[in-house]
């Protein structure tokens, strides 16, 4: 076709030359279309071969038949000779064998049978065929073993594309192989399970553009060898189980693009003098690895780095100035470090670009720099587990954040910061825990605008006052956090406009009153289908919980939680409590509730847990509790219940200590056991309040491991 273009660069020529393309391309068409070619025989006997190694055909057979030309096949491509060159079959259902039969097909130059259900693993005759230029097998279910290719396969292979990725392929990645691979551009393994090392010899091929080893169990090293592309723009393997450190030879590799080596267990200095000569860097990625020292100061010279990932590693040093010369940086995420000094060192008003800063967890001191509240473009910043103090600066309403965390900093001066806040019209995730310590919550009535607010967590701050009237505002609020502050007074009747709100955790406070009925009505927690209509709140970061070892990327995945533990609450706990089906734990432990347990509490059937002890609880247990069969911790001690625990159900299941301090209480576990007659005299078991509670939590740990038991002791800390 090139042989067309007559013309050099007079534009009526080229319009003339483009028409000429175009018409030997309609050409091209009717002749395939109508070609007089068929194909043999033999190629049809290859493909029926194909089609008979498959259990399940997704319809293909009804096309496939021997006594018609195969080129008009479904999937299958013919050139203008009739001969085949491409089989595609991707998302067509396929079950079965994939046959080595299809290598047969000597003139195939694609064949992609991605996203199909395969078994068995994939026939080596296609990686090594002499002809097949792309081979497309990913999100196939393949398993098995993709072995070495035979040592008579000397000459070079045309493979250009292999694309095995997602498949469940183990064993040792093949290491030799790739010596006869001279032409490959890409080759994505990742999502398996393949063991081995960084096969050394994948740079043989000059050409090698994208090598995607990530989500494997590769370990080993990251060979020198890999320097020898110089083609090479994006390497990704990440998620396995690397060793070693980055060699000063894999920075020759001066093409790259993207660098990505996440959750690996490298080690190692990052050196300045390496990473500087990958000047085509756009994406840096080394999150999740044990790489210490500083930050290097020539990053700043990496002028078209985007994303810069070192969270969760050991660095430490200061942020090096330098790093406002990236001003082409949209992530900055450095997160569980050790990196300290003064965040004003970084002009951040030159990085126009950046969209998320995540500075969790360091040795970040100073106040915030104003410079951040010139980046117009920031949704995402997080800045708590720092030492940043200082009043929040009216510039940051300028700001179009979705996400701000400032948790456990000494931030001062609550009042000014929501009046601040208050211009915040996106935001969805707002974390201010253990900040403002002592403070008085904000009453202003005018806070009003946070209308896409979906978490917010205020706890752990000592804050004092009621529950404020804007928070009745908060039609999309799904968690509620304030646990131990200094809150007091009742919880008022308007907790029933918070129509999305299903976690609720007021415990350690000193509200009082009654538990309001209108509680029992927030539509979230009473409705079925819940998990249907709820937008499952997706976090611009992701919020950690407990020892930072758990993380949530959407709100929707935390439990469905009412906890009003350790506070004054008094009266009865309504029977209504039975509309909120959608709960998984309940906490009304330490308060001054009396009355029955409500019977009702037996239609919250995904409850997991449920804590009512330490409050003046009197009755029998409802029988129907037994039928609670996902609880799994329960405990009721230190209330003055009566009657036989229920017997056969779930509550038998519980150890005495989920029922101690309950004298007129009786039952088998328990060390007054029921008689017959129902006349003994009543037996006071001796029990110390507060060891109650520890076995309560041992009990507790006993079910859900020992992680779990930790997150209990340490008040379900969230933290974002
Ligand atoms: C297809 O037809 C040819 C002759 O028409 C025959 O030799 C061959 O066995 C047939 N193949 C199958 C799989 O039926
Ligand atoms: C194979 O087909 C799938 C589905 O149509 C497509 O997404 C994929 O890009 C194709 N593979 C290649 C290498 O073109
Ligand atoms: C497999 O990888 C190739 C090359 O990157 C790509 O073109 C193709 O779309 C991928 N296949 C699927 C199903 O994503
Ligand atoms: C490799 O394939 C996976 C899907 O299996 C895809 O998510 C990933 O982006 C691909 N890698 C590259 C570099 O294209
Ligand atoms: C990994 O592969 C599985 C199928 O084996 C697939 O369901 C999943 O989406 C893949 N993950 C990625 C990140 O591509
Ligand atoms: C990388 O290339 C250099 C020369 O281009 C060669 O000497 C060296 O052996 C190669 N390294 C590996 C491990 O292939
Ligand atoms: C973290 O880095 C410091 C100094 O940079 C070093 O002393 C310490 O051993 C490192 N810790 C780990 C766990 O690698
Ligand atoms: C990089 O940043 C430093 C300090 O911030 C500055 O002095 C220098 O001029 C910048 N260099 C370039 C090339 O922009
Ligand atoms: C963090 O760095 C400081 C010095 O800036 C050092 O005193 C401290 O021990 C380091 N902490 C950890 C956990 O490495
Ligand atoms: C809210 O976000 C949208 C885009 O998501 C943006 O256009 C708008 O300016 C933002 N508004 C405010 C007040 O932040
Ligand atoms: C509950 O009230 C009593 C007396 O009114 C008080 O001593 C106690 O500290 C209060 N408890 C809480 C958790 O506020
Ligand atoms: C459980 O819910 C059903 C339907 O909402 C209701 O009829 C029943 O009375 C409730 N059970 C109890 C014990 O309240």
């Amino acid at each position: 076709m090139h042989s067309t273009r007559t013309s050099r660069d007079e534009v009526p020529m080229h319009f003339f030359s483009i028409a000429l393309i175009v018409l030997q391309l309609i050409l091209l068409q009717i002749f395939s279309a109508s070609s007089a070619h068929s194909c043999t025989v033999q190629e049809k006997h290859y493909l029926l071969q194909f089609l008979d190694g498959l259990s399940q055909d997704g319809g293909l057979a009804t096309s496939w038949r021997n006594g018609t030309d195969c080129c008009k096949w479904e999937g299958v491509t013919c050139n203008r000779g009739g001969v085949i060159i491409e089989v595609s079959l991707a998302s067509r259902g396929l079950e079965g064998c994939i046959s080595p039969y299809l290598a047969g097909l000597t003139s195939l130059l694609r064949v992609n049978l991605s996203h199909n259900s395969f078994s068995g693993g994939l026939p080596l005759e296609l990686v090594y065929s002499s002809s097949i230029i792309v081979l497309d097998v990913s999100f196939s279910r393949l398993n098995g073993v993709l072995h070495e290719l035979p040592s008579s396969v000397t000459s070079a292979r045309p493979l250009q594309v292999l694309n095995i990725s997602s498949n469940q392929l183990t064993a040792e990645f093949p290491s030799s192989t790739w010596n006869v691979m001279r032409n490959l551009v890409v080759l994505n393994a990742s999502n398996n399970s393949f063991t081995g090392c960084i096969p050394p010899s994948l740079c043989l091929s000059p050409s090698l553009a994208i090598l995607d080893l990530c989500y494997n169990q590769l370990s080993g090293s990251v060979p020198a060898a890999l320097g020898n592309c110089s083609n090479l723009k994006v390497l990704k393997v990440g998620n396995n189980k690397l060793s070693g450190t980055l060699l000063a030879e894999l920075f020759h590799a001066t093409s790259l693009e993207h660098l990505s080596f996440p959750n690996d267990g490298l080690q190692g200095e990052l050196d300045g003098e390496n990473i500087v000569k990958l000047s085509n860097l756009v994406t840096l990625d080394l999150g999740g690895n044990k790489f210490s020292g500083k930050i290097p100061g020539t990053i700043g010279q990496l002028k078209r780095l985007e994303e810069l990932y070192l969270g969760s590693n050991n660095m430490s040093g200061e942020l090096p100035s330098t790093l406002s010369n990236c001003t082409n940086l949209i992530i900055i995420d450095l997160m569980i470090n050790n990196i300290s000094g003064d965040l004003g060192r970084v002009n951040f008003s030159t990085l126009h670009s950046l969209k998320h800063l995540d500075l969790m967890r360091n040795n970040f001191s100073g106040m915030v720099p104003e410079s951040i509240y010139s980046c117009r473009n920031l949704i995402a910043l997080r800045l708590s587990l720092n030492h940043v103090h200082g009043e929040i600066s009216p510039r940051i309403g300028n700001l179009h954040l979705s996400y701000l965390s400032l948790a456990r900093n000494p931030f001062t001066n609550i009042m000014k910061a929501f009046h601040v806040f208050k211009s915040f019209r996106n935001i969805t995730t707002l974390i201010l825990a253990q900040n403002f310590m002592n403070e008085a919550m904000p009453q202003d009535e005018t806070i009003y605008s946070f209308q896409n607010l979906q978490y917010i967590n205020m706890a752990d701050s000592s804050l004092t006052g009621n529950l404020p009237v804007w928070l009745s505002k908060l039609r999309n609020l799904k968690i509620l956090r304030l646990s131990n502050n200094r809150l007091s007074g009742p919880m008022p009747a308007w907790i029933n406009c918070l129509n999305s709100l299903f976690y609720l955790d007021l415990s350690n406070n000193s509200f009082t009153g009654k538990i309001p009925i209108t509680l029992m009505e927030i539509s979230v927690l009473t409705s079925d289908k819940t998990s249907t209509y709820l937008d499952p709140g997706h976090l611009e970061l992701p919020v950690f919980r407990g020892n930072l070892s758990r993380q949530y990327h959407v709100l929707t995945a935390f439990p469905k939680f009412l906890n009003l533990s350790t506070n004054n609450f008094t009266g009865v706990i309504p029977p209504e409590v039975g509309q909120l089906k959608v709960l998984s734990q309940v906490d009304f432990s330490c308060n001054r509730l009396y009355g029955d347990i409500p019977p009702s509490i037996c239609n919250l059937t995904k409850l997991e847990v449920l804590d009512l002890s330490d409050n003046y609880l009197t009755g029998e247990i409802p029988a129907t509790l037994g039928n609670l069969y996902f609880l799994s911790a329960f405990n009721i001690s230190n209330n003055d219940l009566e009657g036989p625990v229920p017997t056969g159900g779930q509550l038998s299941t519980f150890p005495q200590s989920s029922f101690d301090g309950n004298p007129k209480l009786c039952g088998a576990m328990l060390i007054h056991h029921c008689s017959s007659v129902g006349t003994d005299p009543v037996c006071v078991i001796s029990t110390k309040q507060h060891s109650n509670r520890i076995i309560f939590f041992i009990a507790y740990g006993l079910f859900f491991g020992v992680g779990v038991l930790y997150d209990r002791l340490v008040f379900y800390r969230y933290f974002g």
